[in-house]
């Protein structure tokens, strides 16, 4: 093997050890450190760094960089929600944005809802840097939208506010209790007909695949193994009644996308 082959193979384990650790570092390495220091337990607590910090939040919201996290699926997920939304009947009505996402989700959403005749998207986000730096995406929509910083898990719309509610890659993300809670205030705040577009990780059918899956959770978002078996989101719905349910995964089962209907 010649010299620069070996460099070649030194540069690449460095710059993908290097990614890696600076992920560790403003997700779960930053929880592990708030958990070790005897700051007090807020409803904030369980949100990376990586989503609050004005810096960090604008040095990784890059869409390739959003795209191979999701290994190259954020596209078709997207688009997935897109014809969702283009199907349902939003004329004049409201919809949910629950919790900011990276990359371009937010404006298709928010494009697919105007267009279909939306009165207003509410995009809601526990951190205010998410909103800000949300809005900065959604400028030609300004009007239409409206930025509320509120807490998943206990918004304070009211019941039956929403003809339409989009949650992308949120629950992995949550304590596991917090996941079931999340997902009745989707319902609560659903007209009925409505719809919840729901993405998420599920558990991947092939087994390589599931390995590095499950390497990945553990290491860096442990809260998301549960979606495998104890809190998929689907059985969740199911077993909390008033949903029709269909679930369409993507990419060997790696992902998923739920189309909840509120009864
Ligand atoms: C939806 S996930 C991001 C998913 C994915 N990694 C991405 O960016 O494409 C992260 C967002 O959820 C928000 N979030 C976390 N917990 C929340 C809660 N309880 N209520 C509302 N927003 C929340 C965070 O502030 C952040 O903006």
């Amino acid at each position: 093997m010649g010299a620069w082959m070996i460099n070649g193979v030194f540069a690449l384990f460095f710059l993908l050890a290097s990614t890696g650790l600076f992920f560790f570092v403003v997700t779960r390495g930053a929880l592990l450190v708030r958990g070790l220091s005897s700051g007090s337990h807020t409803e904030k607590s369980h949100v990376y760094p990586i989503y609050s910090n004005m810096r960090l939040i604008k040095l990784v919201d890059f869409q390739p960089i959003i795209s191979a996290i999701l290994l190259f699926q954020y596209h078709r997920l997207v688009s997935n929600i897109v014809s969702g939304l283009r199907q349902s009947d939003l004329k004049n009505k409201k919809v949910l944005i629950t919790s900011c996402a990276f990359g371009n989700v937010i404006p298709r959403v928010v494009n697919a809802c105007v267009q279909a005749g939306a009165e207003r998207v509410l995009v809601a986000d526990i951190i205010r840097n998410e909103l800000v730096h949300a809005q900065s995406k959604l400028r030609e929509f300004s009007g239409k939208v409206e930025f509320i910083e509120e807490n998943a898990t206990a918004m304070k719309q009211p019941d039956g506010v929403a003809a339409a509610n989009v949650m992308f890659f949120l629950l992995h993300e949550l304590p596991h209790p917090l996941k079931v809670r999340a997902l009745n205030e989707a319902g609560r705040m659903l007209a009925p007909g409505g719809k919840l577009l729901l993405a998420e990780f599920h558990r991947p059918e092939l087994w390589v695949l599931r390995a590095l899956s499950w390497t990945y959770f553990k290491v860096f978002e442990p809260l998301g193994l549960a979606l495998w078996d104890t809190h998929d989101p689907l059985g969740c719905l199911e077993s909390m009644g008033g949903w029709a349910c269909e679930r369409t995964t993507y990419f060997f089962g790696n992902f998923q996308i739920i189309t909840a209907t509120k009864l």
